[in-house]
C-alpha cells in the first residue's frame, strides 16, 4: 500500500482496493481502510458490501485507519430503504484536534416516498453553523450513488456523482478561515437524530421498522497519508507544501483542481437552482453578521 523514494517519504496513498478491476475499481476490502467506530455487532461486512445498522439498541459507525491532510473521498453509498424518518446517515471528514475542522455530509431519512435531504455543513476552527440542504434528482435508496469530498489549499468541494452540490473557497486573503492545518479522519455512521432530522423534529422514528440500514459499496480514499511519527512540521509541509502536485501525486492539489471548471460551475448552478432547499448563506435571520465567506 506504501511505497518509499528511498528518502523517507511517505508517497501519496491511492487507497482503493481493487478487488476487481474488471468492475467498478471500487475498494470493497474495507477493513483495510477503515475499522468500526463503535457497536461492532452493527457493523456487517457482507461479501463487498458494508453496512450500518441502526436499531433501538444502537447505531453503528467507521473510522479510517489513517488520517489525511488534502485529498479526496469517495463514498458508493445506498441509502435506508422505505422509512427512514428520523435516521441520520453520515459520512464525512473530521479531525480530532482542538478546535477541529469537519466537512459533513448528512442524509436525513424521511417518511417512505417522501425525499431524503442532503445537508452539508464545514467546521473550521471548531466554528460549524454552515449548514446548505437540498434534496437530489434521483432516489438515493434505489441504488447506490458517489459521494465526494475533494479538500485542496483552494477549495473543499462537495459532489453528488460527480457534479458539485458546494464550493467553499479558500478566502483567507478577506480574512476567512479556511482549514488547512489539521490532518482528517473519514468517517461514516448511522444514528436515531428524530429530535431534529425529519420535518425538524416532527417526525419521530418508527422502530417497528427497524433495522434501518446503510449500505456501502464503495469507499475511495485518495489523499496524503499523515504519518504522526514524522511531526505536525515535516507533515504539514509535505502534504500541504505545493512541490508534489506538480509532479502529479497529489494530483488533487493540482492546478486543474484549484477551481471547478467551467463545466462543472454550469452543473453546481443547475445543481443550487433546482434542489437547494435551505442555505445559511441566505438565513439573515440567524446571525448577527453575515458570515464572511458568503459574499454579499
Ligand atoms: C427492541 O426491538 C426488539 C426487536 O424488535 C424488541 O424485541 C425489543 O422489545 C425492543 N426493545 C425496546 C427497549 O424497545
Ligand atoms: C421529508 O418530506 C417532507 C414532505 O415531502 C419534506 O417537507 C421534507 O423536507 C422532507 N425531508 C426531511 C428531512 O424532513
Amino acid at each position: 500500500m506504501e511505497s518509499s523514494n528511498g528518502g523517507g517519504w511517505r508517497m501519496v496513498m491511492v487507497l482503493y482496493v481493487a478487488v476487481s478491476m474488471v468492475g467498478s475499481g471500487w475498494c470493497s476490502k474495507f477493513d483495510e481502510l477503515v475499522q468500526p467506530s463503535w457497536a461492532t455487532d452493527h457493523v456487517i461486512y457482507e461479501g463487498e458490501l458494508l453496512k450500518l445498522k441502526l436499531d433501538n439498541s444502537s447505531g453503528a459507525g467507521f473510522v479510517s485507519k489513517s488520517k489525511y491532510l488534502y485529498g479526496k473521498v469517495t463514498a458508493e453509498l445506498k441509502l435506508v430503504e422505505g422509512d427512514s424518518a428520523g435516521t441520520v446517515t453520515a459520512f464525512y471528514m473530521s479531525s480530532d484536534w482542538v478546535n477541529h475542522n469537519e466537512f459533513d455530509f448528512e442524509f436525513l431519512g424521511n417518511r417512505t416516498g417522501e425525499p431524503y435531504l442532503v445537508q452539508t455543513n464545514l467546521y473550521i476552527n471548531g466554528v460549524g453553523d454552515r449548514e446548505q440542504r437540498m434534496d437530489l434528482w434521483f432516489d438515493p435508496t434505489a441504488d447506490f450513488h458517489a459521494y465526494s469530498i475533494l479538500w485542496n489549499p483552494r477549495q473543499v468541494v462537495f459532489l453528488v456523482d460527480d457534479t458539485p452540490i458546494r464550493v467553499f473557497s479558500n478566502h483567507e486573503n478577506r480574512g476567512v478561515a479556511f482549514p488547512r492545518d489539521q490532518p482528517m479522519g473519514v468517517y461514516s455512521s448511522i444514528w436515531n437524530a428524530d429530535d431534529w432530522a425529519t420535518e425538524g423534529g416532527r417526525v419521530k422514528t418508527d422502530w417497528s421498522h427497524a433495522p434501518f440500514v446503510a449500505t456501502f459499496r464503495g469507499l475511495r480514499i485518495d489523499g496524503c497519508e499523515w504519518a504522526p511519527e514524522a511531526g505536525a512540521p515535516a507533515e504539514l509541509r509535505r502534504c500541504g507544501g505545493s512541490g508534489w502536485g506538480k509532479e502529479g501525486r497529489y494530483w488533487w492539489k493540482e492546478k486543474a483542481m484549484e477551481a471547478l471548471s467551467v463545466h462543472q460551475s454550469h452543473q453546481l448552478i443547475w445543481a443550487r437552482a433546482n434542489h437547494l432547499v435551505y442555505d445559511y448563506c441566505n438565513d439573515p435571520g440567524r446571525f448577527a453578521t453575515h458570515p464572511p465567506e458568503c459574499g454579499k
